[in-house]
């Protein structure tokens, strides 16, 4: 385990969990080399890709600079690289920062103060950003200018500092935590969704060019359908195939070599992971399948709450397996079943009651 925990990107180290086995140090530069670098290589999320294009096809032709984005959505599902890609696209340079790593409003003042005309900033997980920062960032997006603080206490004055126009690129996993005042200041927002089978089959034919792997269309159907709907893990199951098919087969990906392989990963048919497994399992033998709170939940597996519920039970909601109620989490009959485990016959109310057997 390799997880750099003074690394700004904390959606990302959450889901390097998703991967247990592929904490490995090459991960990063892999990712960067796979990561599509334009518009046009960028697969699937038609409609983003459509808005986005327009967004910045009409700010070249004015020869302006592109209005704020924001982009929404889970992590793995191409914010970053779409950051990039728009930065590309402008032909501007690219500063990539993050919301935790900004804890001062002097912080965001001195990255501001030093941007080039034109150019984008990333922030991730904007979200997290400290709420003068953020009160900062309003002043900035708004009219490019920022009020540097000089002194303390009564004598502290105000001088302002203008800005370059430049376009800022904020990335969340949670577009509902953002205040209003800061979302209705980006220009375009675009969620990111889920990517479908057919697409990720997509990312992984491309990726496997890129990586010189040879693979088959039933091969990559496997790995896809296993990748809950996210580039990021379909490129890592991707890897740990291939790793697979040069030890154990010819090197060659087909289906029963890329079941194969991911069996060995415990990644099972439906895409659960250990993790995930590990909580539908303590939710159904340890809480007879609920309702239990997320911390016991959490306790029981030896997670962080915030791992449970981040990256576990998105794709388990989303897959049917667990819903969230009010009195708790409680699995749903098909947890039983993918478990292969008998709910337990306590006649009267338990899931039953909730799901009318
Ligand atoms: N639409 C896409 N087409 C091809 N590859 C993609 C796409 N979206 C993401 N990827 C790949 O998935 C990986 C993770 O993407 P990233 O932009 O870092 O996700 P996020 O920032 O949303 O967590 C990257 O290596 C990238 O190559
Ligand atoms: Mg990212």
């Amino acid at each position: 385990m390799n997880w750099d925990e003074t690394g700004p990107d904390t959606d990302e180290r959450l889901d390097e969990r998703l991967v247990q086995a592929d904490a490995d140090g090459e991960d990063t530069a892999v990712e960067a080399a796979l990561r599509p670098k334009d518009l046009d290589e960028f697969v699937g999320q038609e409609k983003v890709r459509e808005q986005l294009d327009l967004v910045l096809k009409a700010a070249r032709a004015r020869g302006a600079t592109a209005d704020h984005v924001l982009l929404s959505g889970a992590p793995g599902l191409g914010k970053t690289t779409l950051s990039m890609i728009i930065a590309a696209e402008m032909g501007a340079p690219i500063r990539i920062t993050s919301g935790p790593a900004i804890q001062h409003a002097g912080d965001l003042a001195a990255i501001l103060s030093s941007l080039q005309e034109g150019e984008v900033l990333f922030l991730d997980e904007i979200h997290r950003m400290s709420r003068p920062a953020e009160e900062m960032l309003y002043m900035a997006m708004e009219d490019f200018r920022v009020d540097v603080i000089v002194g303390k206490g009564p004598g502290a004055t105000a001088i302002p500092l203008e800005l370059p126009p430049f376009t800022l690129v904020g990335a969340t996993t949670r577009a509902g935590l953002l205040p209003p005042p800061l979302r209705d200041r980006f220009g375009f927002t675009g969620h990111m969704e889920f990517y479908a089978p057919t697409e990720l089959e997509r990312v992984i034919h491309r990726s496997a060019r890129l990586l010189d792997v040879e693979i088959d269309v039933d091969g990559a159907a496997e790995i896809a359908g296993r990748s809950r709907g996210t580039p990021r893990i379909a490129n890592r199951l991707l890897r740990r195939v291939r790793d697979y098919a040069q030890v154990k087969a010819d090197g060659r990906i087909d289906r029963p070599v890329a079941a194969a392989a991911l069996g060995v990963y415990e990644v099972d048919a439906r895409g659960l992971d250990r993790l995930d497994r590990a909580v539908l399992g303590a939710l159904l033998k340890l809480f007879g399948g609920g309702p239990v709170g997320l911390s016991t939940l959490a306790v029981a597996v030896g997670e962080e709450r915030e791992t449970v519920e981040e990256v576990a039970e998105p794709f388990l909601v989303r897959e049917g397996l667990l819903a969230r109620t009010p009195r708790g989490r409680v699995a749903t009959p098909a947890a039983w079943v993918h478990l292969g485990l008998v709910p337990p016959q306590h006649g009267g109310k338990g899931q039953q009651g909730l799901f009318g057997a």
